[in-house]
């Protein structure tokens, strides 16, 4: 076992979880895999690799019908109501502009 000391300045949580039944809202579809992998490219075109990791996620816990839900670390910041790849980017400017 190793330990790997890495600490970027920000981790974007995406969730993707999609439910089968239709009890509960879902991230997915909404939100895509694709999408994510869409913002992962954009970050590293930005050159912002090391800095800021990107990660899919299943349920975070704020399950809405008006879009998926997203949680900024260590910033402690969630937004619900994502629809698109544009909201995601958004979210993440605020951060490196803040
Ligand atoms: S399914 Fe995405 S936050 Fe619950």
């Amino acid at each position: 076992m190793e330990n790997c000391h890495f600490k970027p300045d920000m981790h974007v949580f995406i969730c993707v979880n999609e439910r089968c039944s239709g009890d509960m809202p879902s991230c997915a579809p909404t939100i895509t895999r694709e999408m994510v992998k869409d913002v992962k490219l954009w970050v590293r075109s930005k050159g912002w690799t090391n800095s800021i990791y990107v990660t899919k996620a299943s349920c975070l816990g704020f399950c809405n019908p008006k879009g998926g839900v997203l949680c900024i670390w260590p910033q402690g910041r969630f937004v619900k109501g994502i629809t698109s790849v544009k909201d995601i980017k958004k979210v993440i400017m605020e951060e490196v502009e803040t």
